[in-house]
């Protein structure tokens, strides 16, 4: 999880780690000076709505100033490279980097070539840690698990454009290590069966796992990623892979229905599934940010 002061991956994700961070989240009893007079950078080279908006607040909630890069008006969108762009910054006295971008595994490279923390907010299909952590602490939160954040009796499905999606892989690594066992469901094209080499099992009939499982997470069809190449119709994938009412009506009593965002309301999700009783999707908006404070704070705060 964490490689030295960054956070970039939860590929093989050290369960220690996770649980001492989450914990950390849970108790959310931070001083609100813990990050007082240090800086933190948003460098955001590709579209966000939640995951910018809440590393500032969580900067800001404990006391650092942040200051916000997107790729369109900064440098970038005149040649500079990634990497040109987080030197400069980081010539600039700022403590920590806060990346999202396009490229899969740009993150981890900018981390070997720079001085200070660099924390993995989004890198093309490959990893979006504190998504997971946040999803994690939802579903600790949801099932009573914070003695131990032991998940060995839960079962997760991961429903809809697993293969383009960086949520998916940070969640199997991290729910994975935590004990939790996870399931994909989608269409071949979009949760192939080499997915389960990550530990998983896979399956291509959605309605088969709907009453098996504790967390039903839901994910967008990424179409600006090449996702839902050949499908027939949004309707039909919807009839086959949508949460609707009458498969949340199916779900095991106490089960969760989660999803990252953003929503593709009608497509993989109902308004009737998303805005359901046993919705928790605000909640993992929320302990997002709880998640972004304990991994600052670790990162450049000596918690
Ligand atoms: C996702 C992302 O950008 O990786 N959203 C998020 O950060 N909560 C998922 C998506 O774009 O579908």
């Amino acid at each position: 999880m964490w490689s030295g002061h960054h956070l970039i991956s939860m590929e093989q994700a050290d369960p220690a780690q996770a649980r001492a961070l989450l914990a950390l989240a849970d108790a959310d009893d931070f001083a609100p000076d813990v990050l007082k007079g240090r800086s933190v950078a948003n460098l955001f080279f590709e579209d966000s709505t939640r995951t910018r908006v809440s590393f500032s607040l969580a900067a800001q909630r404990l006391g650092a100033h942040v200051v916000d890069l997107t790729g369109k008006g900064s440098s970038i969108s005149k040649g500079e490279t990634l990497i040109d762009t987080a030197w400069t910054i980081e010539a600039m006295g700022v403590d920590a980097l806060v990346i999202r971008a396009g490229q899969s595994g740009v993150c981890g490279l900018i981390a070997e070539r720079v001085g200070i923390p660099v924390i993995n907010a989004g890198d093309g299909t490959h990893q979006h840690p504190t998504q997971a952590l946040a999803d994690a602490l939802t579903i600790g939160r949801a099932f009573s698990l914070d003695q131990g954040w032991d998940f060995s009796g839960v079962r997760v499905a991961i429903v809809g454009d697993v293969v383009s999606s960086r949520v998916a892989r940070s969640n199997i690594g991290l729910l994975g290590a935590l004990g939790a066992r996870v399931v994909l469901a989608g269409p071949a094209a979009m949760a192939p069966d080499s997915l389960a080499d990550l530990g998983c099992e896979v399956v291509h009939d959605f309605d088969a796992v709907i009453d098996q499982v504790d967390v039903m997470m839901m994910l967008r069809i990424q179409f600006e990623r090449g996702g839902g190449e050949g499908l027939d119709s949004t309707a039909a994938y919807h009839r086959a892979f949508g949460l609707t009412q009458d498969r949340v009506d199916r779900m095991k009593a106490g089960a969760i229905v989660m999803h990252p965002g953003p929503m593709n309301r009608g497509v993989e999700i109902a308004d009737a599934a998303a805005d359901a009783q046993r919705s928790v999707i605000l909640n993992q908006v929320t302990h997002g940010v709880l998640v972004r404070k304990a991994a600052l704070a670790q990162a450049i705060g000596g918690l």
